[in-house]
Formats: C-alpha cells, structure tokens, sequence
C-alpha cells in the first residue's frame, strides 16, 4: 500500500495497468483483427512495447467470443522444442484449472503421459511437461491444434507468438515454415499474431517473395507512444510523488531516447531520483548520466568485437552521415578501409541489429549507443 513501495517507472519487462500508456489506436486496430480473425505481423525495434500491447489487447478483446493464447518462443532452440511449448501453452491456456489442462491433453494429446508437477508456490500452482517427440505426433497434428481446440471450445482462438524471429535460426528452418503456414492458412478458427523484435530477422520471414510466410498477415510497425502522450503520464507520476517536472522537460527525455518506450521510463526514473522537488536541467543531466553507466556494460559487450571500420561506421551515423557510403570523401572522412568492404559490413551490421536501414539511409537501432559512443569516444574526423 506504501507509496514508497511503489516503483513510478517501470521497464525493461512488459507493462500493464498504470504502468501502461494507453495506446488506444494501436489496441483498437489489433483488438479489431483479433476479433475479426485477421492474421497480424508486428515488427518494432527492441523495448519499443510489442509484448505489453498484445498482453493488453488480450485483457480487452471480447472473452465471450475469443480465446487468446500466448506464448513467448525465446528459448526454443529447435522444431520440438517449439512443438512442445506450443501444445503446452494451447493445453494450459483454454483452461483455467489443471482438471480442465488434464481432460484437454486426455482429449487432444492421447498418445503422451505428460509429467505435471504441484507447485508449492500459488501463483503458479502446477507446471507439466509435454514431451511430445516426432514418434507420438507429427508437426502437422500439433500445428492443427489450434483449430481443433476452438471447434470444441465454440470459441475463436487467437494464437500470440512473441520472439517469433527465433523460427528464423532453427535448422532446416524454410522446411518448418512452410508446414506451419501450410497448416495454418486453412484455419477457419483460428488466427495467428505472429511478433518479435529482431526487425531484420522479422523482415526476412515475413517480407521476403520468396519466403513461406511472405502475405501471411496485415504487417504492423509499432511506433514510439507520441511526446504528447508521455507527458500526462510522467507528470502524474511525479506528482503522485510530491515532485513536479515541467513538460519541456518530458520533451527533453523523449528526445534523448528518440521515444523508445523502455529508455523513455528507465530515463524518467533516474531523472526522478535525482530530484528533490522540481526537475531541472541539472537533475536531468544527472539522470542521462546515470543512463549511460547504467548500459555502459551491455554496450561494451555488444562493441567489444568490433573492427575498428565497423566502429567507426557506427561514429559516422552518430555524425549524421546516413548515406553515400561508397563516396570516396566519406571513406576517407570515416576511415572506413575500402569501398570494397561497405557492402559486406553494412549487412554484417544490420543482420546484428547494429543498425537500420531506412529510406533516409542508416540509423543506429539503440538511440543511447549512440550518446555513449559520442561521451566515450572523443573522436575527430577530419
Ligand atoms: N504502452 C506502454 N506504456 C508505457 N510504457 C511502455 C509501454 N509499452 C512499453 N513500455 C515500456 O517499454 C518496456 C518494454 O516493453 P515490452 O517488453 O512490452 O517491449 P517489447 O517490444 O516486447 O520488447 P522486446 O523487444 O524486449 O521484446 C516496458 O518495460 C516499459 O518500460
Ligand atoms: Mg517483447
């Protein structure tokens, strides 16, 4: 109950309720697609809100109607791997006591003896395992399940992937694709929401002519949550502790991260705690700070190797040169070895999420690598 005990900003795991801006656009559209068994892709960058908008569209969708099935993919390292927590989140989740899990896997899963284990701890209350292997069911029968379950429950069944991009790294990965969507599209009841971070990876399974899953669903590209919506939420949350920020510097906040979702609340928070009792420059100075130490460690990981070229294409984005890659002025400007080399380390870069390719040419995919580079390395270019 203690307002101390409360944390104002919360990040780096999916939101939900106060925590949770309203993004009442994007929950309509997808409410709507769920509701009307439309196939979804959603693509974002990182911590930009993918998992916590499918989780918030799911408390709101009509129950009555639909059934929401979500799982995360993350740690499936194989086709069976994936099988098993696919059957096991469809077994757990059309129901809601382990005597309704039990008569599921009785009914639907009738060649395995599934291990189910009583948990101690009551927010979880039972696990159970699945062990399917290719000996009691092929792929295309646990593929089917979906729209067999949803014949029986009289219910449509939405089926919510996240960290999709991960079907991308299994073996013999074109093989399954094309089964799932094989089996997938002829489903009457049942609808996929297919999501995950990764964009490159995401792209490549879903935008790609030649690939299974090209024109599977309607493809979404979440956006940031606008300044002008971030500011009502995080003034409440100051003045819900006795602080005030003024909303120039909500602005400066949302700036400083370019307005992905996780940094904008991982900021605003250390902006929080640097201040006693109304935010200024000084406090939010301190907070940027405190950002950049905060991910000094992951970002040293993640440049640790890296060529001295690949670096410095990353310092010449953080520069503002986008494009004319090849120009000689740029090479040598850069030091970025030969022109011969720019293809092949820009794919290197974007396959690693490095960066971005737009339109408007290359971009880093973190907003705050980019401060650190620049704090860090005090570089001149000629
Ligand atoms: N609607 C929202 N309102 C407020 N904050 C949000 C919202 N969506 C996301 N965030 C912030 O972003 C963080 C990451 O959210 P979430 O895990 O949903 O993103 P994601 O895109 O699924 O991330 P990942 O790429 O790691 O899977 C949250 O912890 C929260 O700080
Ligand atoms: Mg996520």
């Amino acid at each position: 109950m203690s307002q101390a005990t409360t944390p104002a900003f919360l990040y780096g795991v999916s939101v939900e309720g106060e925590n949770f801006t309203d993004r009442k656009q994007e929950t309509h559209r997808l409410k709507m697609n769920f509701e009307n068994g439309l196939n979804v892709i959603l693509i974002s960058p990182r911590r930009m809100g993918k998992t916590s908008l499918v989780k918030h569209v799911a408390q709101v969708v009509d129950k009555e109607r639909l059934q929401i099935v979500y799982m995360d993919i993350y740690d499936c390292r194989s086709e069976y791997d994936f099988y098993n927590k696919f059957a096991e989140a469809m077994m757990a989740q059309t129901g809601t006591k382990i005597e309704h899990v039990l008569d599921n896997i009785r009914q639907f899963l009738t060649r395995i003896s599934p291990k189910i284990a009583i948990n101690p701890d009551p927010s979880t209350e039972y696990s159970f395992s699945l062990g399917i292997t290719p000996k009691e069911y092929s792929p295309e029968e646990i593929l089917s399940l979906p729209e067999r379950m949803a014949e029986r429950i009289g219910k449509h069944i939405v089926v919510c992937i996240d960290e999709f991009q991960q079907v991308g790294e299994w073996q013999d990965s074109l093989t399954i694709q094309k089964r799932m969507r094989g089996v997938w599209q002829h489903q009457k009841h049942a609808s996929y929401c297919l999501f995950g971070s990764r964009q490159h990876m995401m792209n490549q399974l879903f935008q790609n002519k030649r690939m299974p899953f090209y024109q599977f669903g309607e493809p979404n590209y979440l956006q940031p949550i606008s300044t002008e919506d971030w500011i009502p939420f995080i003034q409440s949350k100051f003045s819900q502790k006795a602080l005030t920020i003024d909303s120039a510097y909500v602005r400066r906040i949302c700036d400083t991260v370019g307005n992905q979702s996780s940094y904008v609340q991982q900021l605003a928070w250390n902006v929080m705690l640097n201040t006693t009792d109304e935010v200024n420059e000084q406090s939010l100075q301190a907070g940027i700070n405190d950002l950049l130490i905060q991910c000094t460690p992951l970002f040293m990981e993640q440049t640790g190797n890296l060529t001295s070229f690949q670096l410095n294409m990353l310092r010449a984005i953080v520069d503002g040169q986008h494009t004319q890659w090849t120009s000689q002025a740029v090479l040598t400007k850069y030091q970025l070895g030969t022109k011969s080399n720019i293809a092949k380390m820009k794919k290197m870069m974007i396959e690693r999420d490095f960066i971005v390719s737009t339109d408007q040419g290359l971009f880093l995919s973190d907003p705050i690598m980019g401060l650190w580079l620049k704090q860090r390395n005090h570089w001149q270019f000629g």
